[in-house]
């Protein structure tokens, strides 16, 4: 059976009550089969949201983590921090961190070290900006994130998920088409296959980000190339998150 991720980026939103108010509301409905859910809150939410979510299917991400192990690095949060308080996925390298708090693909490296160490799922994150895109180096620059986060990863890993973000889609409304959504997933397959490590692609779901809704979805998933979504602003709002989740069940169930 096909499998489908939405996982939701919360960003710096939402206050203590809005956390409470919104995962009751996505708690009251069964997750569709074969949807893979999760969200992804502040730091400061996660131990609520784990207490929340446990005896439920969805998934806890954080949005960061620290390259380093542990130690006098006031201010960050470690990986193994994350995985006693149960989170199970973490995004890596958003275009947020690399753009506002200058983010390198070493740092990107690192932490998936770091969480794959602690059996924590990186979900990386790699896009061009509107500029890179306009000059034709989209591809150029996917294939350099990709190179410089898998670098040193060990042989015949599962490979976690990928999320393909256009940063000229993201809170824009601007959404990339899934036509050069699909073709820069065929792009990131060959790359990988292309690598001289060779890794397990059996969880390596692809997912789009930006500006995704519920009515627009199924068009990203129907191309045959998407295995999901990461979803910033519709993921603040029950109704608007759970009508991406149910699209993405109903496309499943066709
Ligand atoms: P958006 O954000 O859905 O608000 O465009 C996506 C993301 O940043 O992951």
């Amino acid at each position: 059976m096909k499998k489908i991720m939405i996982m939701g980026n919360w960003k710096m939103n939402l206050l203590a009550h809005d956390v409470e108010v919104l995962l009751n509301a996505l708690l009251k409905n069964n997750l569709p089969k074969g949807i893979r859910a999760g969200i992804a809150p502040s730091y400061l939410w996660l131990a609520k949201a784990r207490e929340m979510l446990k005896n439920s299917a969805w998934n806890l991400a954080a949005q960061n983590v620290s390259e380093h192990e542990k130690g006098a690095f006031t201010g960050e949060v470690s990986a193994s921090m994350l995985k006693s308080i149960g989170c199970n996925y973490c995004l890596v390298g958003h275009s947020e961190r690399r753009q506002f708090f200058a983010e390198t693909d070493e740092n990107v490296a690192d932490k998936i070290q770091r969480l794959y160490h602690e059996g924590i799922v990186p979900i990386l994150c790699v896009g061009e900006t509107e500029q890179e895109r306009l000059e034709g180096r989209a591809e150029e620059v996917v294939a350099n994130q990709l190179k410089g986060a898998l670098a040193g990863l060990p042989q015949g890993i599962s490979l976690f998920p990928i999320a393909y973000e256009p940063v000229w889609a993201i809170g824009t409304g601007k959404h990339c088409d899934p036509q050069t959504a699909s073709q820069m997933m065929v792009f990131i397959k060959k790359e990988i296959s292309a690598m001289s490590q060779s890794f397990d692609l059996e969880d390596c779901l692809l997912l789009y980000g930006g500006s995704v809704k519920g009515d627009n979805i199924v068009s990203y998933l129907s191309t045959g190339q998407i295995d999901g979504a990461l979803v910033g602003g519709a993921s603040l709002k029950g109704p608007d998150f759970w009508a991406i989740i149910e699209a993405a069940g109903g496309y499943l169930d066709e």
